[in-house]
């Protein structure tokens, strides 16, 4: 007889192994069924997120940071060191020990809270009886079983979007996980997108001795930040950090040779060119993964752009079928789907309790984007570009890094913070910060505007000195064109 379940998550990436803990938590007995393998063959929790994205490329992220710090840094410090060197293997490997303590931890964490763990392809199969609960098929190599859940939630994520020019084989061209596993310095690196990912890596390789070019289709810089914002990092990227950035190409040909990979394309002004790299990293966004799930077994509703079909509660097309994450519309971001997560397994305990209140949502307005290049951006909320499309009358308040206590001791100067407020009610529309550490100061702006704050409300907030988050504290009171230090 198949085992039988409340709820059946399918994937254990941050919206999946989250929304499994959050279940179980709440008393509902839960499975997840997860088919990653790493490299070694073996059953890894954790998604994309802890196994071939935030985790592993924060780790070198940090590793390369620390290098170019001693490299060019630290002798402005008074700190001289005589015959630097790095070592790959050894940088990878601490890498690879962060990744598999997190998804182990996961693995202990699904044991603490009593959620069973299966690995295998989840596959939705028809039941011809619809009284009767969802079947979904778990396979792995020769094995399978099928087991009942009352509940579905799919979390199955995403991957990388293709070239139709090239293959990817994680040799030569390269997707995340290959620019991850990377053993030695590329002398020339190409990469194929400048969007988060791009970025990413090219300020780790860059960072570690690569020469770099990246390439991007669209003509503008960092389309999605707020325009000024972009214009600073361009700046810092081409001209501190030596990266190469091609804006306005079209791709024609990518051809892979022995030893190196020749693209071909016209650049900003139509103009014939070619690039031969060593490596080429092809990241181009990515795609949501449906493959093999069984959708069309059961006519779950897949959109035009491969996403599962959900309301503002995640609520799929089917009954009591929810989805979260990558798979679903809104951005790509870990926490993202962990918060989808949560708000759906709340959603399924209202519902088997028999609860009458509204359902957990999220905000999609208000989620913060981080993108970890050195200096850091982060924002949340409305850009002034989105703002003046949308004709809604602002003020906005800056304060760069430059003219805080806590930077120049740090010796990261670069970038600024930037709030935009409503003109009549002064309410935080947006906040977009580029400098040191911002990835942790973007969520005292979150949290102001989660409480509908005004810029007024952080300009009255104690903000302890010296510290970084008084340029968020300037930038406010600069709202109102009181900024003090400027
Ligand atoms: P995933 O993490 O993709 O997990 C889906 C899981 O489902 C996988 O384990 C997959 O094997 C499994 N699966 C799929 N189909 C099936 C099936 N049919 N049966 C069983 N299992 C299945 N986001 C951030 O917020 N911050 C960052 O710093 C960040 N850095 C990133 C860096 C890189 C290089 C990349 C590529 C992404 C990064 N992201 C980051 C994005 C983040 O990784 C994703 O948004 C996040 O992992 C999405 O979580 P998810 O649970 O929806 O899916
Ligand atoms: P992306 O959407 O951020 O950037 C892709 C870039 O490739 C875009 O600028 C696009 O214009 C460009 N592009 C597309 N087709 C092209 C072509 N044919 N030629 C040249 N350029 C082309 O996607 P990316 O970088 O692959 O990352 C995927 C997602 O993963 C991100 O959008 C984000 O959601 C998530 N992520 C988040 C991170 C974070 O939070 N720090 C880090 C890395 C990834």
């Amino acid at each position: 007889m198949s085992q039988s379940f409340d709820v059946a998550v399918i994937g254990a990436g941050p919206g999946g192994y989250v929304a499994a803990i959050r279940c179980a938590q709440l008393g509902l007995n839960t499975v997840c069924i997860d088919e990653w393998k790493n490299l070694q063959g073996k059953a890894s929790l954790g998604g994309t997120c802890l196994n071939v994205g935030c985790i592993p490329s924060k780790a070198l992220l940090e590793s390369s940071e620390n290098y170019e710090r001693v490299a060019h840094k630290y002798s402005g410090h008074g700190i001289k060191v005589e015959g630097l060197s790095v070592d790959i293997p050894m940088m990878l490997s601490r890498k690879d020990k962060i990744v598999t303590a997190f998804t182990s931890g996961i693995a202990m964490l699904f044991k603490k809270n009593k959620v069973s763990s299966i690995h295998g392809r989840g596959t939705l199969v028809k039941d011809k009886d619809d009284k009767k609960p969802w079947k979904v098929k778990v396979k792995s190599g020769d094995e399978e079983e099928t087991i009942e859940a009352k509940y579905i939630i799919i979390a199955t994520g995403s991957t990388p979007r293709q070239l139709p020019f090239v293959a990817v084989d994680n040799e030569r061209v390269l997707d995340n996980e290959g620019a991850l596993a990377l053993v030695e310095v590329p002398k020339r690196l190409g990469i194929i997108g400048a969007g988060v990912v791009g970025l990413e890596m090219a300020s780790v390789w860059r960072r570690l001795g690569s020469e770099v070019t990246i390439l991007e289709a669209l003509p503008e810089f960092l389309s999605v930040v707020d325009e000024q914002v972009a214009k600073e990092a361009h700046k810092i990227f081409t001209r501190e950090l030596g990266l190469e950035i091609l804006t306005g190409i079209k791709l024609i040909e990518i051809k892979t040779g022995k030893k190196t990979v020749i693209v071909k394309y016209l650049d900003a002004q139509a103009r014939a060119k070619k690039l031969e790299v060593d490596k080429l990293i092809v990241s181009v966004g990515r795609v949501p993964n449906t493959v093999e799930l069984g959708a069309e077994n059961v006519g779950l509703r897949i959109d035009d752009g491969g996403h599962i079909g959900v309301d503002s509660h995640c609520r799929t097309n089917l009954p009591n079928v929810y989805a979260v994450g990558d798979v679903v519309r809104g951005p790509m971001l870990a926490h993202k789907a962990s918060e989808e997560g949560i708000a759906v397994a709340e959603s399924i305990f209202a519902n088997v309790e028999g609860q009458v209140r509204e359902l957990t949502k999220l905000n999609l307005d208000i989620i913060p984007w981080v993108i970890y290049t050195s200096p850091e951006i982060a924002w949340v909320g409305k850009t002034e570009q989105e703002l003046k499309t949308a004709g809604i009358k602002y003020k906005a308040g800056q304060f760069p890094f430059m003219a805080n206590g806590r930077a120049r001791a740090l010796g990261e100067t670069s970038g600024f913070v930037k709030v935009l407020a409503d003109a009549n009610t002064d309410r935080i529309l947006g906040v977009h910060m580029i400098g040191p550490y911002v990835s942790e100061m973007i969520s005292e702006a979150v949290m102001a505007m989660e409480f509908a704050a005004s810029s007024e409300d952080i300009a009255r907030i104690v903000h302890a000195h010296p510290s970084l988050s008084e340029v968020l504290h300037e930038a406010a009171l600069g709202v109102d064109k009181r900024a003090l230090h400027i």
